[in-house]
């Protein structure tokens, strides 16, 4: 039986080109096989647009679907036939890196993947790079701090409910909201309503095609902003009136 191969999961982009840290980019140097994945609903890997620039022989990548699904057995049966693909290489003894958009382990597939493939292959020799957030790369977008001094800054893919929503923001100072989708209409609502939105940010596909910044979120139409990529920085006070 030959060795096990290595696994790396390595976080790309969100979306700007470059945006990978140089001991991942010698690891996909490296690597026999990477791993893309690639949204069911989409028809290119984001993941794949994010590593423009760095030279990799085609034959070298496997784009592989996932599921959008919220259903946790659902995924967890998906995640562990995706582990068994991954796991076919690794039990060859070819190397094996796995990508993902921003953090390798922010709200991540990757996470699922990984602890199903410890299920599969307990001697695996496995190492995570850690990558840029997209919230990080849209605060740098536009030039906006995501907590200064003693501010309390809370990361949270989007709440069900304004109501929700509301008292997750007043009990902060600082709110990254991931994960808007559909629900940007009664986001953008309700920060109207707290007479917030001037000091709040938006970013949507922060780096790729179709991107939108904006820091004028009061008039940000929600229909033509809507898409699963996007981010909101919401700020409670302005930053004049923070308290340090
Ligand atoms: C499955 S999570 C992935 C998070 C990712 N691992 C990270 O480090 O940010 C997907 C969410 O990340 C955010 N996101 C990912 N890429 C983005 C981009 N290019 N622009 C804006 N938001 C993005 C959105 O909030 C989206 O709903």
């Amino acid at each position: 039986m030959s060795k096990l191969g290595t696994f790396w999961g390595i976080g790309v982009g969100p979306g700007p080109a470059g945006y990978i840290p140089l001991v991942a980019v010698e690891a996909l140097q490296r690597a026999d096989v990477i791993f893309a994945p690639r949204a069911t609903t989409s028809e290119s890997s984001v993941a794949l647009q994010c590593l423009t620039g760095i030279s990799i022989a085609p034959e070298r990548i496997r784009e592989i679907e996932f599921q959008m699904e919220s259903d946790r057995s659902i995924l967890s049966d998906h995640y562990t036939q995706l582990a068994e693909t991954v796991a076919i290489e690794l039990r060859s003894g070819h190397s094996v890196a796995y990508l993902t958009i921003g953090d390798s382990l922010t709200y991540s597939t990757y996470g699922y993947i990984l602890a199903a493939l410890q299920v599969l292959l307990p001697n695996l020799t496995q190492r995570t790079f850690p990558g840029i957030t997209s919230y990080a790369a849209a605060a740098a977008a536009m030039s906006w701090p995501l907590g200064e001094g003693k501010e309390r800054t809370l990361i949270l893919p989007c709440p069900e409910n304004a109501a929700d929503l509301r008292a997750d923001i007043d009990n902060h100072d600082i709110v990254i909201l991931m994960k808007i989708g559909k629900r940007l209409p009664w986001v953008l609502d309700l920060l109207r309503d707290m007479g917030i939105s001037n000091h709040c940010a938006f970013a949507r596909r922060v780096g790729l095609v179709d991107e939108m910044l904006t820091t004028d979120v009061g008039n940000l139409n929600a229909a033509q902003a809507m898409g699963y990529l996007s981010t909101l920085l919401i700020r409670k006070n302005t930053r004049e009136q923070r308290h340090s």
